[in-house]
């Protein structure tokens, strides 16, 4: 093999190392997002609305826009969780979701993702309404479950 010749073969072998290493990227959970900020270290949802039918309807109506078409979480995360805007995670991936605490949804809903489409959601939502559709997106990936601020973990549901 020429100079040349050993030079593209080593271009190609990178590059499908660098192929197959992207690939396992997203096979894997992705990193836990970051602790929330201060001011909303101390969020907790409301103990009651966990899998509550009620609240959990009422969060429905607000993700899929159907109080306020201004606010449609649907149009990019999908009716049923499945995301149909790239980018968008898949909120019916269990193992990914418990990697948030109730804590962490709440902020991300309220401040956005930066460098993402997710825009803050705290000037067209009040906080109870940002914890219903927080308990409804619970229900793609987490149903049954609730969030335990004591133990740090997602435990069933029982009460
Ligand atoms: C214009 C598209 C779009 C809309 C509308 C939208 N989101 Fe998002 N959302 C995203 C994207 C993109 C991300 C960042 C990638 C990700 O992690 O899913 C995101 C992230 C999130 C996250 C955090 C995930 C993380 O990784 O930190 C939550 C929770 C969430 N969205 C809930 C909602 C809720 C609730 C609504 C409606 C009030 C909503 N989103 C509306 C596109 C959108």
């Amino acid at each position: 093999m020429g100079n040349r010749g050993r030079r593209l073969y080593m271009m190609v072998a990178l590059g499908l190392v660098g192929f197959a290493l992207s690939a396992c990227g997203e096979a894997g959970p992705p990193p836990p997002p970051p602790p929330p900020p201060p001011e909303y270290a101390d969020k907790h949802m409301p103990p009651d609305y966990w899998n509550n039918p009620k609240i959990i309807e009422e969060g429905r109506a607000i993700f899929t826009g159907a109080q306020n078409i201004d606010v449609n979480c649907a149009s990019c995360h999908g009716k049923d969780g499945k995301p149909v805007k790239a980018g968008a995670r898949d909120f019916r991936q269990t193992e990914h979701m418990k990697l948030f605490s109730d804590s962490q949804w709440f902020w991300r809903v309220s401040e956005g993702v930066k460098g993402t489409k997710m825009k803050p959601w705290k000037t067209k939502l009040s906080e109870d309404e940002r914890w219903k559709v927080i308990a409804y997106e619970a229900t793609f990936g987490l149903k049954g479950l609730k969030y335990d601020p004591e133990k740090k973990a997602w435990v069933p549901d029982n009460d």
